[in-house]
């Protein structure tokens, strides 16, 4: 197709619309020539639901500044045009991170127009919907796995993580598992006790065990490893119960940006806390990732982790994950 005739092309997007100061996210058309002015069209195929997407979609001016927006952080899809000697039309790639769908339009549509340093190439073994039951989720919990592997290996002991029934938590419990650790996962759902042993998990322990204030600088010392998707005080309890040499990493805020703690775990301990950020990862290492993801990483129950849904049916997922009550994954598939 003549490029001038595909700039004229229209598609549908996920479009969130800011009226007296409430916002509404409803499918519109929208045209290709008004995507930004990037090196690479992409037809995307699938996207994903993250907790950045919903807030997002309700006006969290951190996340996105100006409205109408299409929310969405993933994207997988075909390339459709390429300034770059790095992709051809056709082929297959994934975007995550960087500012997509934060202040420039989404993957929550059927075309993202993106800098092509922000793509990679969707690796072998991995199809467009399995990167996006991934997704940021899947990168985060990648990166949370192979920063704790560096110092921790199986047969040191147990491995936290909290969050466990979400998004970036299910996927390192299972990539964990996989790995052959023994998983402690961590969480405020009950239900989901079965699901998360189905996907590898040694052992289910309760959130509210480790949710409140403790006195103490340092726990009985239970786990060799965490990774903590919530912040605040189950982060602070998980670090004063690391074993010496323990390593965790810290990804979320999902119930608190606050830390309060001791230097004590440190000092006494000799514990590790490792900051993880998913977004701006180097392309090196995201690339490394993927291939991991792709490879032997990837755990049985991929499929079964993640809910399909179409754009339309995006706002009551939305309103779901908002309410910590979506569970898994939820990949967007764009028609
Ligand atoms: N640093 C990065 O690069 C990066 C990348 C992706 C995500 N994140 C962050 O990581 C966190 C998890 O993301 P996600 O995509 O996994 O989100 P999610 O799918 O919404 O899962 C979060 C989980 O946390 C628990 N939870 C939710 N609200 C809570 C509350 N108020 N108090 C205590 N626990 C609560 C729930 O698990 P249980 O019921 O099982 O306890 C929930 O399923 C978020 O804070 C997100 O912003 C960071």
């Amino acid at each position: 197709m003549e490029s001038s005739n595909m700039e004229e092309r229209t598609f549908r997007a996920f479009v969130v619309e800011e009226r007296e100061s409430a916002f509404t996210g409803s499918v519109a058309n929208r045209r290709i020539a008004d995507l930004p002015r990037h090196g690479l069209l992409v037809r995307v195929r699938y996207s994903s639901l993250n907790y950045k997407d919903a807030l997002s979609a309700t006006g969290n001016r951190g996340v996105t500044r100006r409205y109408p927006h299409t929310p969405g952080i993933d994207a997988a899809g075909t390339v459709i045009a390429s300034d770059s000697a790095a992709f051809r039309e056709n082929d297959a790639v994934i975007v995550t991170g960087y500012g997509l769908g934060m202040n420039t339009p989404g993957g929550f549509a059927q075309f993202v127009r993106v800098p092509p340093e922000w793509a990679v190439t969707l690796p072998g073994g991995m199809t467009m919907r399995e990167a996006m039951a991934y997704g940021t989720a899947g990168l985060t919990a990648g990166l949370c796995v192979l920063r704790l592997a560096e110092k921790v290996r199986p047969e040191d002991g147990r491995i936290a993580v909290s969050g466990a029934s979400g998004g970036v938590g299910s996927l390192a419990v299972a990539i964990l598992a996989k790995l052959g650790y023994h998983v402690a996962a961590i969480t405020g759902k009950e239900h989901e006790r079965d699901k998360l042993l189905g996907l590898g998990a040694s052992e289910v322990l309760e959130r509210k065990e480790y949710e409140a204030e403790t006195p103490n600088a340092l726990l009985e010392a239970e786990f060799a490893g965490a990774v903590d998707t919530l912040g605040g005080h189950v982060l602070a309890n998980l670090l004063k119960s690391m074993q010496p040499l323990g390593v965790m990493t810290a990804c979320g805020n999902a119930a608190s940006p606050n830390l309060s703690l001791t230097v004590y775990p440190f000092i006494l301990r000799g514990i590790s806390l490792v900051g993880i950020d998913s977004q701006n990862c180097p392309r090196p290492l995201r690339e490394e990732m993927w291939q991991k993801l792709a490879g032997q990483w990837k755990p049985e129950g991929l499929d079964r982790l993640c809910t399909q849904i179409t754009l339309d049916e995006l706002p009551a997922s939305i309103g779901r994950i908002l309410q910590g009550k979506l569970t898994g994954r939820t990949v967007v598939n764009t028609g």
